[in-house]
């Protein structure tokens, strides 16, 4: 199928395969090799690009975007920050004055995300650049370039990208063309006549089958442009989020609502992994180690799902079957979820073993009310600790009709083991998971009265 974008200002025309990553276009298409491969995962941010659309500049890993994700969008490389008559864009500059690279072989993915950054007017660096490992220079001279170049005027050429590309066809829908539905209506027909195509939100999952299990998988939807996916509308008591939804907009939606929650995504890959994965990807994969479905099931979130016409809608925690099992029928979707907007007592919990851009050894979201000095409600559920993410039963019956105590938490601690038999993997010993989960109850019980918890504030 034929794409077309806008490639550091000049409007391409790509003849490429449904699953072509747009690392391997550019550096073996294109022989721009400015942008690297890491670890063709999109764990490194080595081969980070500036992708512009209607929602403005974002960092995306080129290894695991596909070409037919790019359609009708810009990308700029970093042989297309410096201006056209060579002068180097601010935040090169600076990262020249700042001392800010050695061997090398990162700087190309940091000083795209930097820019991408400084033209989205972001200062929040370590946010920012929490998805670009270094191993030679070391962060401070680099983040010391990013703050020096906060105040420099975005470049007019990397402004120009907004216009997008010139003379965009609509996507071809031949049989054998990848099927880029502008609706979910149109999704929804064409996924009930192929239920056994795979559908293709965020990538960040499907990418690494490419990748690394080098697996082929005709026939593909793309649902990146299907704008009634990607809706984010308040419905009073609620708040449904569409399916296709990138994180990094789940994350703005819920900074205000559900701000423990919203640390969460903070921590939730990198800023480039979150500018690509959708919330509806993250439910629909039934990753025991998602952390959107844990905080999901605590609040007792809804899930729609749509198959043809037909719709139904199930609470969260009943999608999940067993290990690799959800109760999804052949051609039916993931629609939307609908949440609370209000649960002030919702906590989120995230260990893993690095603080940025970890995947979850465990995470554990606990919602409780109490009325009255007494525990009248608990929702909690865990990720990491079965096959599935999973409700505590036990935890939060041993919890209901009790006093709001420390000693209520922490005997209740000692039901987790009735609830959960987790594994020993090589993020964590089924040992540390059930200790780190027990231990908890009492931090949800310090936080929710108060006291610092997070491993952030703690001081000895
Ligand atoms: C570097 C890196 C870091 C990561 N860090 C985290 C992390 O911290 N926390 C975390 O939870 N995850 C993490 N992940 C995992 C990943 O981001 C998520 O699982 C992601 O949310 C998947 O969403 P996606 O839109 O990219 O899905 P895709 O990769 O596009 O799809 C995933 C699966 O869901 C299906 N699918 C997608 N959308 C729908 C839909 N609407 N209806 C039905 N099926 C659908 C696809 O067919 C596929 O089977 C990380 C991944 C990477 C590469
Ligand atoms: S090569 Fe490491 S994130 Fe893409
Ligand atoms: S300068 Fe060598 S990895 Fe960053």
């Amino acid at each position: 199928m034929t794409i077309t974008f806008l490639l550091n200002g000049e409007t391409v025309h790509a003849q490429a395969p449904d699953t072509a990553t747009l690392l391997d276009w550019l550096r073996e298409g294109r022989g721009l090799t400015g942008t690297k491969e890491g670890c063709n995962e999109g764990d490194c941010g080595a081969c980070t690009v500036m992708v512009t659309d209607e929602h403005g500049p974002r960092a995306l890993n080129a290894c695991i975007l596909f070409l037919p994700q790019l359609h009708g969008k810009s990308v700029r490389t970093v042989e297309g920050l410096a201006a056209p008559d060579g002068s180097l864009h601010p935040v090169q500059k600076e990262m020249v004055a700042h001392h800010g690279s050695q061997c090398g072989f990162c700087t190309p993915g940091f000083v795209v995300s930097m820019a991408t950054a400084h033209a989205a007017g972001r200062t929040d660096h370590d946010d920012v650049l929490a998805g670009n490992l270094c191993r030679c220079t070391g962060y401070a001279p680099i983040i010391r370039a990013a703050r020096a170049a906060e105040g420099a005027p975005v470049p007019p050429h990397l402004s120009a990208d907004l216009a997008g590309p010139e003379g965009v066809a609509p996507p071809e829908t031949g049989a054998q063309a990848p099927f880029l539905p502008e609706t979910s209506d149109a999704l929804a027909d064409w996924y009930a006549a192929n239920p056994e195509a795979t559908l293709i939100a965020g990538a960040t999952d499907v990418g690494l089958w490419v990748t690394k299990d080098l697996r082929e998988l005709a026939p593909v939807a793309f649902l990146n442009r299907c704008a009634d996916l990607k809706e984010i509308t308040d419905q009073g008591e609620t708040l449904r989020i569409g399916a296709a939804t990138p994180m990094t907009d789940v994350l703005a939606a819920l900074r205000p609502l559900h701000p423990s929650y919203a640390e969460l995504i903070r921590r939730y890959g990198s800023d480039q992994v979150r500018n690509a994965a959708t919330i509806g990807g993250n439910i629909a994969n039934g990753s025991p180690i998602g952390d959107n479905p844990p905080a999901l099931i605590a609040l007792g979130a809804t899930l729609h799902l749509r198959q043809g016409d037909a719709r139904r809608e199930m609470p969260i925690e009943d999608f999940f079957l067993d290990y690799g099992k959800q109760d999804r029928r052949p051609g039916e979707f993931v629609e939307a979820v609908t949440l609370p907007r209000s649960a002030p007592a919702l906590r989120c919990y995230k260990i893993s073993k690095r603080f940025d851009q970890d995947i979850s050894a465990l995470c554990g979201c606990f919602n409780l009310t109490v009325e009255d000095d007494t525990i009248t409600r608990a929702r909690i559920a865990f990720g990491g600790m079965a096959g599935i993410p999973k409700r505590a039963a036990a935890t939060e019956a041993a919890l209901v009709g009790r006093p709001w105590r420390a000693e209520t938490l922490a005997n209740a601690a000692e039901a987790l083991a009735q609830d959960f038999q987790p594994l020993s993997d090589m993020r964590a010993s089924a040992d540390y998971r059930l200790q780190a989960a027990q231990g908890l109850l009492p931090r949800y019980f310090d936080d929710l009265s108060g006291r610092a918890t997070h491993v952030l504030e703690v001081s000895a």
